[in-house]
């Protein structure tokens, strides 16, 4: 047992010193949205970096030091490249060179809105048959409290280590917020839990260097519950500005004029905003991780599912509104050109995950509309898991804008000129309050 406790005590203590001389090979796992971000900050802070995706077209267009995320400019990949810090790698065995591991892939819901924790098993099995003693494995895919330990740990002690002893393992949630240019992954505070104490210590030891701030906690289940809990935050908020708007939309009161005067409340008060509908692979998903596995302890999440439920009804409410606004012109949604304005699931992203737009497309196309839609940062519409529609974004020429008998706000990315898009047009549905202080000159705004 002394023999025992004294490898681990050197094996931790080798790790921190290669930490600490910014040596330790960092391998992050699943290069998408949120692991090209964190791997170009541990580079950028020196840490060697080796990038893993089982997608070969990534890893070679990182290695020719091209970007494939829109909000990634090609400048910082190639930077990134040409520091010789950072390479890319489809090469299972290179898991073997790694001191630090750090896991970001998707965390998916099943048909049947389970978690879809197939990708996290995956990468623990690949984790597994190149284990070494000394390393230390991060979780940072969002998952329910407990995935880390209950179901990563015992895949990783497979390998015949085990965790504590051999290993060390910590979960640190991701907290990206793609697009946003106030904070990226070097200044948002990352909170980080240890199976044990030694496991905390060397992963918070591994980020201080390259985020500003770590929040330790006392384990992995409260830093795994602690991104569920912002995560379904949000959702909830959002949820409950969406139903105020429908109430107050009924009451002839603009939601958005409330929201603006109740956030000059200096304390008490965070202000949400309503939409189409909510999109991306977090606050639509995460939550439902928690439902899921607070049925297994019995108990019900109701302020989940309530969210839930408003949200995903909000595509059908921007339907109806715009059908409405078709009928005050005289004509019917059967026939009339109806274009949508943005299916990113949020401002100036490429990400169309989740997004409402797909809902309210289908919807339309469903009533007869004839529909289009425009996305800068979107050319052509992929296949989605649950929608079928395949279009490619048009240009808001002048004339396209004059010949469509309504235009639907569903993103309102930076590149839109609302007031230039208002001068053609005849009918805009806005849901994100784009239009606000805009001229509208002879063409009709009607928020939904
Ligand atoms: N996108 C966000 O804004 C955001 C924010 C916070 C947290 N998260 C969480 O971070 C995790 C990753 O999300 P993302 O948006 O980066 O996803 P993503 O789809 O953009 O990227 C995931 C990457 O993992 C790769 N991949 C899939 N299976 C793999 C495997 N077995 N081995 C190696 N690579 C594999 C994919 O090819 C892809 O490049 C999810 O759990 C998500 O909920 C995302």
């Amino acid at each position: 047992m002394t023999l025992q406790l004294a490898t681990a005590e050197s094996l931790a203590q080798e790790l921190q010193s290669r930490i600490e001389a910014r040596t330790a090979r960092v391998l992050v796992v699943g290069l998408g949205y949120v692991g090209l971000p964190l791997a170009e900050t541990f580079a950028a802070q020196g840490y060697p970096v080796l990038g893993f995706d089982i997608d070969a077209d990534k890893v070679n267009r990182l290695n020719r030091g091209e970007s494939y995320i829109g909000h990634i400019c090609p400048e910082r990949i190639e930077e990134l490249v040409a520091s010789g810090r950072f390479e890319a790698t489809t090469d299972p065995a290179r898991f073997r060179e790694a001191d630090a591991i750090i896991i970001c892939v998707p965390t998916p819901l099943t048909e049947a809105r389970e978690p879809d924790l197939s990708y996290i098993e995956g990468t623990g099995r690949t984790v597994r048959d190149f284990l070494r003693p000394g390393q230390l494995v991060v979780l940072e895919s969002t998952t329910y409290p407990g995935t880390t330990e209950d179901l990563l740990r015992p895949i990783l002690e497979e390998s015949g280590l085990v965790c504590g002893r051999d290993f060390f393992l910590a979960y640190s949630p991701e907290r990206e917020d793609p697009g946003n240019r106030d904070f990226a992954t070097r200044n948002i505070p990352k909170v980080v839990g240890g199976f044990d104490a030694a496991s905390r210590a060397l992963a918070a030891a591994l980020y201080e260097p390259v985020v500003e701030g770590v929040v330790p906690v006392s384990g992995t289940r409260v830093a795994e519950a602690c991104k569920i809990l912002e995560n379904t935050y949000r959702a909830v908020n959002i949820a409950l500005v969406n139903e105020l708007k429908c109430v107050f939309d009924a009451m002839g009161i603009d939601v958005w004029e409330v929201i603006e005067a109740a956030r000059t409340k200096p304390f008490g008060f965070q202000p949400f905003y309503p939409g189409p509908g909510l999109g991306g692979h977090c606050i639509p998903i995460d939550p439902f991780y928690l439902t899921w596995v607070a049925r297994k302890y019995g108990v019900h999440t109701r302020f989940i599912e309530l969210a839930g439920e408003v949200n995903t009804a909000m595509p059908h409410y921007v339907v109806e509104r715009v059908a409405e606004a078709l009928n005050e012109d005289g004509k019917p949604v059967k026939g009339s050109r109806v274009c949508v304005l943005g299916v990113a699931y949020k401002k100036d992203v490429d990400d169309p995950r989740e997004s409402p737009a797909f809902a309210v497309l289908e919807m339309l196309r469903r009533r007869g509309a004839r529909v289009s839609y425009n996305d800068p940062h979107i050319p052509a519409l992929p296949a989605m898991r649950h929608h079928t529609i395949r279009l490619q974004s048009e240009a808001l020429t002048p004339e396209f804008l004059a010949a469509q008998d309504c235009l639907v706000v569903v993103t309102d990315h930076s590149a839109y000129d609302f007031e230039e898009i208002a001068r053609h047009a005849a009918l805009i549905v806005d849901t994100r309050n784009a239009t606000a202080g805009i001229a509208p000159g002879r063409c009709r705004i009607r928020k939904a």
